[in-house]
């Protein structure tokens, strides 16, 4: 790169040129309205393009994740009747890239005793449970059967099916493990090899407790042991999810990782997902400090947030992969505290981008890094690339074509960091704006949504930061903006941010802005997501 481009004055000729050339594209008119299924638009403003939403009605939890026959399958928590949450059943989508779903009538809907809560598919390969034809494999669903009153009874059931999914047949042996108890839910179940048999994960949610259970059939549970209380305590335990992952990617070294959620807890406020790391023998979890936490003589279940935002809820993984190396997941995009009040209709509630899973061990402790999926980037259309320059003081912003700043991927790298704080506005417009910063006295990665746009709640004008040291005065950021969220992944997933936004349908204006000294953009693309790659997302 030649000494001129480095220069501010660089930076600023590239952005305008990149206005012209917009200016130009955008004699065109916005995005025409994507139709779907029976006609549906699926372009309201607030409408997530490539993150899944239902067509209508309420959602919240991944459900029954699951990979077969080159579908994955994404379940969910579902309200066929109305926009708030009741009446959970599971909703159904399916999808051949992890990009775009296509969703389908609901899978398991309520009884009349019991509301269908989370839980977990297993495709069972031996046919344990007997559910099976010849020459079908059943996948079978377990779930908690929650009585609708406060307090209620809440069991765990199975429903399986025959049909790649499609129905579903709940078990007339229903429930198969009853404690007789409420808050007790969210199975995650998982063939065990090397104990040849089938364990499940369930929260005692109000004891901040996850118990473990063993099976050979899926029909008949023993107790094994339980984990907690541990890490954040202090609000009710869900959605366990519990997994092996290799140790900074050397197969050779696997640990276990115990993900749980915590409903009104101080991971992060409202509702927020922490993990635990440690040691799986078939029976019991036992959380482990990572190497550096033990070299400092610190507790093994300190406090682990998945995901510094305040929307990333009941993360739930795929079963079944094709490729046994990857883990993936994907969570719900909303938090509890305000959930039933975002300003979204006819459909209420989005999944976040799904991510892929790894472990490493630091000196800080265990990081938990998430990266967007690779196939998430035939989504890439146009790309402006702005030259590397330094910034400083003065905002810039970029040269976009109308409507296409709410439907982005950015990725950044900054450089030399002398300002406080610099970073990158979105969804910018009339007083509106996101802010994604860094703020070095801090030492925190921030997103600030307080002036984005419509705010549910007072609590939802907020600032969500997470830690984050600067190596070498050096920041990497890959951002998804999609009309109503912002996802932040800082140097290759170690740090998310996973925030809900409402802006004004004019606001899709992206900024640089360094505060209190300069910094270098080493690097900064920004592609626009394809329309017609949108486009094949709806064509239901
Ligand atoms: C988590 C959760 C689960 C429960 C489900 C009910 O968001 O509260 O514990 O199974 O939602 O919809």
């Amino acid at each position: 790169m030649s000494g001129a481009l480095r220069s501010t004055t660089a930076l600023a000729a590239a952005i305008a040129l990149g206005m012209l050339a917009a200016a130009a594209a955008a004699a065109a008119a916005g995005p025409a309205p994507v139709q779907a299924r029976g006609g549906r638009v699926h372009d309201e403003p607030l409408r997530p393009q490539f993150h899944f939403t239902p067509a209508r009605n309420w959602m919240n939890d991944p459900n029954g994740l699951v990979h077969v026959d080159g579908e994955y399958h994404l379940f969910y928590q579902y309200n066929p009747q109305g926009e708030t949450w009741g009446h959970m059943s599971w909703g159904h989508a399916v999808s051949r890239d992890l990009v775009h779903w296509r969703e389908l009538p609901v899978a398991i809907p309520e009884d009349p005793q019991y509301m269908i809560f989370s839980g977990s598919i297993v495709v069972d390969e031996g046919n344990t449970s007997g559910f099976g034809a010849p020459g079908s494999t059943p996948l079978v669903a377990i779930f908690t059967g929650a009585e609708p009153r406060t307090g209620g009874r809440q069991n765990q059931q199975l429903a399986f099916s025959t049909d790649r999914g499609r129905t579903w047949t709940k078990y007339a042996g229903n429930p198969v493990l009853d404690l007789g108890i409420g808050n007790f839910r969210d199975p995650k179940v998982f063939w065990y090899g090397p104990g040849k048999r089938w364990v499940m994960a369930a929260v005692l949610a109000a004891r901040h407790q996850v118990a473990l259970f063993g099976s050979p059939d899926l029909k008949h549970w023993t107790h094994l042991s339980d984990f907690g209380p541990a890490g954040a305590a202090d609000g009710a335990w869900e959605c366990p999810d519990l997994f092996p992952l290799p140790v900074n990617g050397d197969p050779a070294t696997v640990r276990w990782v115990l993900k749980v959620d915590v409903f009104e807890s101080s991971v992060v406020p409202g509702s927020g997902a922490q993990f635990f790391v440690g040691r799986f023998d078939g029976t019991t979890f036992a959380a482990e400090p990572s190497a550096g936490e033990a070299a400092a003589g610190s507790a093994a279940t300190a406090v682990n947030p998945i995901d510094y935002g305040r929307d990333f809820y009941a993360a739930a993984s795929w079963a079944h992969l094709p490729d046994a190396q990857r883990h993936v997941w994907i969570a719900w995009m909303s938090n509890h505290e305000y959930a039933r009040l975002t300003p979204t209709s006819p459909w209420r509630g989005a999944m976040t981008l799904p991510r892929d899973v790894s472990l490493r061990s630091e000196d800080g402790g265990w990081r938990l890094v998430q990266s967007p999926v690779r196939e998430l980037a035939s989504l890439r259309g146009r790309r402006v690339r702005i030259p590397a320059g330094r910034l400083d003081g003065a905002v810039r912003r970029l040269a976009l074509r109308r409507g296409a700043g709410n439907t982005v991927e950015l990725q950044a790298q900054f450089s030399a960091a002398e300002a406080g704080d610099f970073g990158i506005r979105v969804h910018v417009g009339a007083g509106q704006s996101t802010q994604i910063g860094y703020d070095r006295a801090r030492g925190e990665l921030y997103v600030d949504r307080s002036r984005s746009g419509s705010l549910p709640t007072a609590e939802f004008a907020a600032r969500s930061a997470a830690p984050l040291v600067l190596h070498g005065g050096r920041l990497k950021l890959d951002i998804w903006v999609d009309r109503s969220s912002v996802e932040v992944f800082a140097d290759d997933g170690e740090r998310v941010l996973t925030e809900q936004v409402f802006p004004a349908p004019g606001s899709d204006g992206i900024e640089l802005f360094a505060r209190d000294g300069s910094v270098r953009i080493e690097s900064l693309d920004v592609w626009e997501i394809d329309e017609n790659a949108r486009r094949a997302a709806d064509a239901r």
